[in-house]
């Protein structure tokens, strides 16, 4: 994919064959996700949807040529949201993945000194200008998956210097990239090595130092813990949490992915943002989550990936009125994919979704899960232009190509940012 386009950034989008408008969520939204128009154009202004035209109508009125884009009857979707992603690592485990294929699992593995531990390692080695670098390719990789936002989180410095370098290089780059960054400060992965013997010590570093320091020098809008046995524990996650929302930041989970604990209660309780994986929480749970407006992050790219088959019963969340976002978990350990389209894929096949429930998880879901849901997530008039083209003829094709599929354009904000096509 061509990401050095001469800026284009036309006034319309002619000849859509479909456009797919993923609805705002509602208390009805699960019984028509999202609405398809049938060969319509899009008007841009101030990189933002300004009309819609009529069906039936693939060219306005008033066209004039130099204006506009034409799709040549491709379909239109919202640039994707990826709501849950770590960018900010050097080297890659494929030793740990082998050693899963002859039968270890990732939590023997994570016991025997492996897993994100190992990680640190290449992060306190690198300084900034190299994270960044790092950062800007994986960028021009979501980018390649008609990605143009992302949350992204640091997680693999787990010292003061070195998680406040990874989110200073995570804001460097998003400054020289398209692809839109939500950062979290994700200093509560795991306990480094130096406070293996006092895990409660690192959470007060975190708390009177880390998180203070990232807010004052407004390096992430959320923070995250790692919820789980071998990580923290819940009135570990609960200090925390106070902390973050004292700093006036939001929380984010991640929780449940390998055993029930108590995830969701304190993410309803703590109003979080987001609570990820879920993989194994049970209908009180969703019950919680919905009630409280949490948006559930769905990962099956890492159960998928780690070889397990415990997938989240996203069935039940749909049925219950959940917010839902899909999203890769782009990680050296757990899912080194970037592929949102292959993520809707595992949805459908393995939780079940439809297909159109599978793209509102990956627009609007995502949106809600970034806290950004009146601004991204659909190209309704009002929201910002962020706009894929793809060569499908309808959204069902996307799961359908199992991760065979690029979008042939992207826009950001109006903007050509990306193409596949010479224009
Ligand atoms: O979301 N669960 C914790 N964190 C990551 C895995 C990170 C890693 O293995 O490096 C996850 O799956
Ligand atoms: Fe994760």
């Amino acid at each position: 994919m061509n990401t050095e386009t001469d800026p284009v950034a036309p006034r319309y989008i002619t000849h859509i064959g479909r456009l797919a408008l993923p609805q705002p969520f509602s208390g009805s939204l699960w019984s028509e996700p999202v609405k398809i128009m049938k060969d319509v154009w899009l008007e841009i202004k101030d990189g933002q949807i300004l009309r819609i035209g009529p069906e039936g109508q693939p060219v306005p009125p008033d066209e004039n040529d130099s204006e506009a884009f034409n799709a040549d009857g491709m379909m239109v979707t919202p640039g994707l949201i990826d709501a849950h992603t770590h960018p900010i690592f050097v080297d890659s485990r494929q030793a740990e993945f082998v050693r899963r294929c002859r039968g270890e699992t990732y939590q023997q593995i994570a016991a025997d000194g492996g897993g994100i531990i190992t990680s640190i390692r290449g992060v306190r080695a690198a300084d900034q200008e190299k994270l960044s670098g790092l950062i800007l390719e994986r960028l021009d990789g979501f980018l390649n998956f008609g990605v143009t936002s992302i949350e992204a989180k640091s997680g693999y410095g787990l010292s003061f210097e070195d998680e406040l370098k990874s989110l200073r290089a995570l804001q460097k780059s998003a400054e020289d990239h398209p692809v839109e960054v939500s950062p979290t400060l994700l200093a509560a992965h795991v306990v480094p090595p130096e406070f293996q013997d006092n895990p409660d010590g690192y959470v007060d570093l975190i708390c009177r130092d880390i998180i203070p320091q990232a807010a004052t020098e407004k390096l992430a809008e959320s923070v995250d813990v790692f919820l789980e046995d071998g990580a923290f524990s819940t009135s570990q996650a609960m200090r925390i949490f106070e902390t973050a929302k004292k700093t006036g930041l939001a929380c984010r989970l991640h929780a449940d992915q390998f055993s029930l604990g108590a995830g969701a209660r304190i993410a309803a309780e703590f109003g979080a943002l987001t609570a990820d994986h879920m993989d194994y929480t049970d209908e009180a749970g969703i019950d919680k989550l919905a009630e409280n407006g949490v948006t559930v992050v769905l990962l099956p790219g890492a159960v998928f990936f780690l070889g397990m088959d415990h997938y989240a019963a996203a069935r039940r969340m749909v049925e219950k009125g959940c917010r839902i976002a899909l999203s890769t978990d782009f990680n050296p350990g757990s899912s080194p994919t970037q592929s949102l389209p292959l993520m809707m894929s595992l949805a459908c096949i393995k939780m079940h979704l439809t297909p159109a429930e599978a793209l509102w998880a990956v627009t609007m879901g995502g949106a809600c899960a970034l806290n950004r849901s009146d601004r991204l997530g659909t190209l309704l008039p009002g929201y910002q232009a962020d706009v894929c083209l793809w060569d499908a003829e309808d959204i069902d094709f996307l799961p359908y190509a199992y991760g065979n599929i690029t979008p042939e354009v992207v826009f950001k904000e109006g903007e050509v940012v990306a193409a596949l096509l010479t224009l």
